[in-house]
């Protein structure tokens, strides 16, 4: 695999579907999966600051961002699947650095779990291993009627105040807009398949001890959708596995603090230069 100058994107095609992705960059592979409901330009400010040392590989997950709509129902696994063909079809072999924020760190741990051979190292964000517990099932059933009872804008905007930080949001309204604008375009049924997939996930809290690759838990210290203590209660799984938290950042750590972002994948993937 060559470098890619640009973030393109292009659509790769795998078994049953075609995965449109933002390629960008050469060096070791670092796959991106974004949070919900968002897309892989989620990872725009990241991947020129990687891009000259590292594939960033940022999907449009199913239904996300541009790829097309989904008739039927999805699982949290079947996106992992996606990825694994993904990789497969760009033919990458060397294992690599799969980095998941929230949903997408959900779907990195179906990864590691389905996949292991194809990962080297793991980079968990802002994300959750335990399962969701009843009241949060039942919002999630809420959420996905909402979208096909009263539209995309009641479903998603009540949660834009808790993605950026008070202070991203008063200084960096190029930043607000974006993020709205790809939750606004979300389509109602993924917003739907997207919640019942999350509200019936693995709790994977007692199977994290067990994994064999290095993992690094990073937290945004503002973050209220995962509270700092979650992150620490899933960091404390792996051992050797240090929680970095990023000061000034709530729950998009990606987009809101892009620089120390980098350096913390960059030490990440350190261990597998050159592998
Ligand atoms: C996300 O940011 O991906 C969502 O908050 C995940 C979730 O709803 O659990």
């Amino acid at each position: 695999m060559h470098g890619y100058p640009y973030c393109d994107i292009v659509n790769v095609a795998i078994p049953n579907r075609n995965i449109p992705v933002r390629i960008s960059g050469s060096g070791i592979p670092v796959l991106l999966l974004h949070g919900y409901p968002l897309d892989s330009r989620m990872w725009d400010r990241l991947v020129p600051l990687l891009a000259s040392d590292h594939l960033c590989i940022a999907p449009d997950l199913r239904g996300f961002g541009s790829s097309v709509e989904e008739a039927m129902s999805f699982s949290l696994s079947d996106l992992a699947d996606d990825c694994s063909m993904l990789l497969s079809a760009l033919q990458i072999r060397r294992p690599i650095c799969v980095c998941g924020l929230s949903m997408g760190g959900y779907v990195a741990m179906q990864f590691v779990d389905r996949h292991p051979q194809q990962i080297a190292v793991v980079i968990l964000t802002n994300t959750r291993a335990n399962a969701d517990d009843p009241m949060t099932v039942a919002n999630r059933r809420a959420t996905a009627t909402r979208a096909l009872v009263d539209g995309v804008p009641a479903a998603v905007l009540p949660m834009l105040d808790k993605l950026l930080s008070p202070s991203t949001q008063a200084t960096q309204q190029q930043l607000v807009d974006l993020v709205r604008s790809m939750m606004l375009s979300t389509r109602s049924s993924t917003i739907a398949w997207a919640q019942l997939a999350m509200a019936v996930r693995e709790d994977f809290l007692n199977k994290l001890h067990r994994w064999d690759m290095p993992v690094t838990c990073v937290a945004g210290r503002e973050d209220t959708i995962v509270p700092l203590e979650a992150m620490r209660q899933m960091a404390a799984e792996f051992s050797g596995s240090e929680l970095q938290i990023v000061e000034n950042s709530a729950h998009l750590t990606p987009l809101e603090c892009p620089n120390e972002f980098a350096k913390i994948v960059r030490k990440s993937t350190f261990a597998i230069r050159g592998s």
